[in-house]
Parts: structure tokens; sequence; C-alpha cells
């Protein structure tokens, strides 16, 4: 496995792969710290393409002020382990001199998609998302990019922003890979004590309510919703950020549930805030 921490180095191994063997390339944008679900989305990635990039850089400009960008968990020799296990070719970790060089003014917003879910509450949160994928899209030029479901609303905008802006990458979304009980791996479940690692699974207990509610013939989204927020306040320690039911591709607010309704949340629990998101399956046929 190479590692790779400069653009131009980045940029001349993958022209050398293209022009010297025409391989085909696959690229997995991450900010480290991998867990299975980060592995899950490079062992799909091995089966798209003749190389696999994997990016590891925890990108400042996605982080709101006061969030968590300090404590951000880190451990790049375990990384580094990790993805060599996983046939990883290239791993590209450059620092903030090459991403954001001095005078850097030119950001991505995906204006509409970017506004409501998590968007309220992290100001600023998708445009840097969507400036740091469309720098690693031009740094690399994927034939094919993996990105997670868990993270459903950024999938929706980095599909936005690749249609929008004609950039010439196919885009893979990954189902959730979850703990034993339920809980959606992620990087910041570190942050949890042993105490609200307990209420964590009140996420997944919500999403398997929500299923069996709409099973038996549930099909108002305010209603759902409402019964959702009573739920999963009954887990010490959690907040509610927001709870979502819409639809999966405009992310706007629907009333009923309809075929392919999506079901995303954000909790805090303690000082960790967590998502996850399901697509349910309504009946109704208005
Ligand atoms: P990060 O949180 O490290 O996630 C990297 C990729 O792993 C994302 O596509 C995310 O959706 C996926 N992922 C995380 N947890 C997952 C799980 N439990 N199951 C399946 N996939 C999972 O998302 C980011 O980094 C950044 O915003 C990034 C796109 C790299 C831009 O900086």
């Amino acid at each position: 496995m190479e590692i790779v921490s400069t653009c131009s180095e980045m940029r001349k191994l993958v022209l050398d792969w293209r022009r010297n063997s025409n391989f085909s390339i696959c690229l997995v944008p991450t900010m480290g710290c991998f867990h299975e679900g980060h592995l899950s989305l490079m062992r799909t990635a091995r089966e798209k393409a003749d190389r696999m990039v994997v990016s590891l850089y925890v990108n400042p400009t996605q982080f709101s002020p006061g969030e968590d960008l300090e404590q951000y968990p880190r451990n790049m020799r375990k990384d580094i382990h990790l993805a060599e296990n996983e046939g990883v070719h290239c791993l590209f970790t450059p620092d903030s001199s090459e991403m954001y060089p001095d005078g850097f003014q030119t950001w991505v917003e995906v204006t509409k998609l970017s506004k409501g879910l998590c968007g309220k509450s992290r100001q600023d949160h998708f445009r840097g998302v969507a400036t740091i994928v469309a720098k690693l899209f031009n740094i690399v030029q994927p034939d094919v990019a993996v990105f997670g479901q868990k993270d459903y609303q950024q999938l929706q905008i980095i599909r936005r922003m690749v249609e929008d802006l004609n950039i010439s990458v196919e885009i893979v979304g990954y189902p959730i890979i979850r703990e034993k009980d339920g809980l959606a791996m992620s990087s910041r479940n570190t942050y949890l004590s042993q105490e609200e690692r307990k209420s964590a699974v009140c996420l997944w207990h919500a999403i398997n309510r929500a299923h069996e509610m709409v099973a038996a013939g549930m099909d108002s989204c305010s209603e759902l919703a409402n019964h959702l927020r009573e739920y999963i306040k009954t887990y010490p320690a959690t907040r509610i950020d927001y709870i979502f039911i819409g639809d999966p591709d405009t992310l706007e607010k629907k009333e009923t549930i309809e075929a392919r309704t999506l079901l995303a949340m954000a909790v805090w629990v303690g000082k960790t805030r967590l998502i996850d998101n399901t697509i349910l399956m309504g009946t109704s046929q208005n």
C-alpha cells in the first residue's frame, strides 16, 4: 500500500495507473478511525475497480464552531494496518496546508438539500463536505466512489453535486453497518460512556418501532414522529435534535407515509450526537 500525502503525488500515481495499465479507480473518502462500516466500504470498492484509493482527512471545514474537531478520534497507525489488510492500494493522507492552502476561497454549496435535517443544527457542515469531496474527486479522478447510507443526507448531496457539476464519477451507496445490538457504527461512538452506550440503542429501537407501526397501518408522518419522540425520551440522557419523515430524494417533509419514505433522526446522547435512518415502506396510495 502506498501512503501519499500531497495532491501532486496523488495525481501522479493515478495518472501512472491509468496511462501505464489502463486501471479503473475507486475512491472511498473517510475521516479515519476505521470501524467495520469503513472497512465494508473498502471491500465493496475493491470489487468495483482495479485500484482502490482511500482518503483519510479530518476535514476542518465541515465542523461548525464549538463542534468536536479537536477531539475527533484519530489513530493513523491502526488505520494504516486496517487499510493494508483490506487491500487498499493507496492511502491518501493530506494535511490542511495541502487541502486549504493560503488564499483558499472557493466553496461548493448544494443549496436546497443542505438546508434541513442535519443542515439545520450544523451550520456550513454540508458546504465543507461538498467542497472537500469535490476536491477529492478532482485530485483522484475516480471512476467510482463509495459512500455509506448512514450519512443519508450527505450521500444525497454528493449525488446532486455530481449531477449538477457534471462530475464523471459513479456514486455507490452502501447500507448501514451496525453493532450487535443495532447501534449504527460511528467513529463518534467512542465518546459514549457505559451508561450512554445503553441509551444509544434508542435510535435503532425507534427505527424498528416505526417499521412495526407502518406495517400495522400508521400512515401519518406527524403522528409517527410524535410517537417516536415520546419513545426516545424514555431513554436516559437523550435529547432529540430532529426526527424527519419525508421524501427520500428531495428531503422535503411529507404528510403521509407512502411507499418509500425516509425516516432520519439525530439524537444527542449525553454530549454525543448520533444519527440513523431507514426507508419505511408505506402502503398508503395518497
Ligand atoms: P466518515 O464519517 O469517516 O465516513 C466515511 C464513510 O463511511 C462515509 O461514506 C460514511 O457514510 C461511511 N460510514 C460511516 N459509518 C458507517 C456505517 N455504520 N455503515 C456504513 N457506512 C458508514 O463521512 C465522512 O467521513 C466525511 O463527511 C467525508 C465524506 C469523508 C468528507 O470529509
